[in-house]
């Protein structure tokens, strides 16, 4: 269990990014986030993988505290941050060059495998598309073994087509070892074809003013008349984030959809 408890983040120049975030992840849940910019998403994720420390409040992986980025725990950024002068075998091994050479070749295998690049090992970065370097960043992170994957807009800045199929090939991936993911996403259809529950977040500082889950069957459809109604109860959300905070108000505590 994935456990954060009265969690703030004020940054060192004062701005308090984040206030008040209570949450509990259940293995092997997707739990998908929104909000708009600047609501302090990404912070919650770099504190959540251990990269920040919290002001206050706990971030609890099963009861042990998160005080530092470790392996059980694997990242995706928006940008796939491959390291250029290593190849793509090189960049995905990166993180468990620690572990002996045929255990470093088997976890590489089948982590390019999964993803399908296993005929690209070799390649450069500079030498695959957006789409694949997004797929190689996510063979980087699952070769860990992560229980928990946190992926902050893995696929934002990708064209319509290429999201959609790295949408679908990432519920494959789930499927094997099943982690507990943290998607931040800003669309709100991405939100609703991956996740068990979506929060969303209202600005200034961050806090959680919804929870809702999303009564859909699986796989899901994005033309189903459902996913719609979901689509616009969510929208709906999102632009009474806006107005509360334009008229400082709070809905808090979070209520739940
Ligand atoms: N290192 C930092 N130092 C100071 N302030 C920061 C830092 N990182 C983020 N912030 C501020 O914290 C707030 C939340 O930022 P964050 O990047 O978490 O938002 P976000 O929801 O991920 O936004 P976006 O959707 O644009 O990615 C913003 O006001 C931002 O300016
Ligand atoms: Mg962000």
């Amino acid at each position: 269990m994935l456990t954060v408890e009265n969690l703030s983040k004020r940054y060192p120049n004062g701005l308090l990014a984040l206030s008040g975030i209570e949450l509990r992840v259940r293995p092997g849940e997707i739990l998908g986030v929104v909000g708009g910019s600047g609501c302090g998403k990404s912070t919650l994720l770099r504190v959540l993988s251990g990269l920040e420390p919290p002001t206050a409040g706990r971030v609890t992986l099963n009861g042990t505290d998160i005080a530092s980025p470790r392996e059980e725990i694997g990242f995706v950024f928006q940008e796939p941050r491959l390291m250029p002068w290593l190849s793509i075998r090189d960049n995905v091994a990166f993180g468990i060059r620690h572990l002996p050479k045929t255990e470093q070749t088997a976890r590489v295998d089948e982590a390019l495998q999964r993803v399908g690049l296993a005929d690209f090992a070799r390649c450069w970065p500079r030498e695959l598309s957006g789409g694949m370097a997004q797929r190689a960043a996510l063979a980087r992170a699952l070769v860990g073994r992560p229980s928990v994957l946190l992926l902050d807009e893995p696929f934002s800045a990708l064209d319509a087509l290429t999201r959609y199929d790295l949408q679908d090939h990432l519920l494959e991936l789930w499927s094997y070892e099943r982690p507990t993911m943290v998607l931040v996403t800003h669309d709100i259809e991405e939100a609703l074809v991956l996740s068990d529950r979506v929060v969303v977040m209202q600005p200034g500082p961050g806090r959680i003013q919804t929870v809702a889950t999303p009564a859909l069957p699986r796989p899901r459809e994005r033309t189903d008349p459902l996913f719609e109604d979901w689509k616009h109860r969510l929208l709906g959300e999102l632009s009474r984030s806006f107005r509360d905070h334009r008229r400082g108000e709070e809905a808090f505590p979070a209520a739940a959809i």
